[in-house]
């Protein structure tokens, strides 16, 4: 895929390797993964739970392609450490303030990795009586052992490491409005 002409100037200089999605191909696919969503949950409560930061931009787009009622709210979840690899110590920075009781809660997550994150917020969520849990994810690293409540991903990925559509490299690189490989 071409490397668009204004990407420099949103990455201050730093050069893109490979677009791995390109604008319209995450646009084609998010309003598609509307449709599987605004299918799947025909009766009750939805509520959408975004996963920040990285969610951002994807519940935002994806949000507007669900055409039944839903709510949204999100969480912050922080693994303990620094560093490229998760720890699998996941606490919750923000935890929603909507009762999830009862609802069809759907987590929106950018990225599934080591799957970590995830199998330990669901386990928490699990917990609070929704009506059902699933998870719908962007992009699946395919790295991370099968996870029951994922019902919906975007895209699989390559395992390299990516950024833009809500994704960071150190908090830079979320507003690129693709998904590329930095160099
Ligand atoms: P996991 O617990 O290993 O599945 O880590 C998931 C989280 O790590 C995601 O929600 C992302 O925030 C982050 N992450 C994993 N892989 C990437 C990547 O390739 N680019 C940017 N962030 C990533
Ligand atoms: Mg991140």
């Amino acid at each position: 895929m071409p490397i668009p002409a204004d990407a420099l100037r949103r990455t201050g200089g730093v050069a893109i390797t490979r677009i791995v999605f390109d604008q319209q191909t995450i646009a084609d696919r998010v309003r598609e993964m509307g449709r599987e969503i605004t299918e799947a949950y025909p009766a009750g409560d939805l509520l959408l739970l975004g996963l920040l930061k990285g969610s951002f931009i994807f519940i935002a787009d994806l949000a507007r392609a669900i055409e039944r009622p839903l709510q949204v709210d999100f969480m912050v979840a922080s693994s303990y450490g620094k560093g490229t690899s998760s720890s699998g110590n996941v606490r919750l920075l923000y935890d929603p303030a909507t009762d999830l009781a009862g609802k069809h809660v759907l987590v929106v997550e950018d990225i599934i990795d080591t799957g970590q994150t995830l199998q330990r917020l669901l386990s928490l969520l699990g917990a609070r009586q929704p009506a059902s849990l699933g998870v719908c994810a962007l992009l699946d690293k395919k790295i991370a052992p099968p996870i029951p409540e994922v019902r919906f991903v975007g895209f699989d990925c390559p395992a390299a490491f990516i950024v833009g559509y809500g994704l960071d490299h150190a908090e830079n690189y979320r507003h690129l409005p693709f998904i590329a490989e930095l160099s």
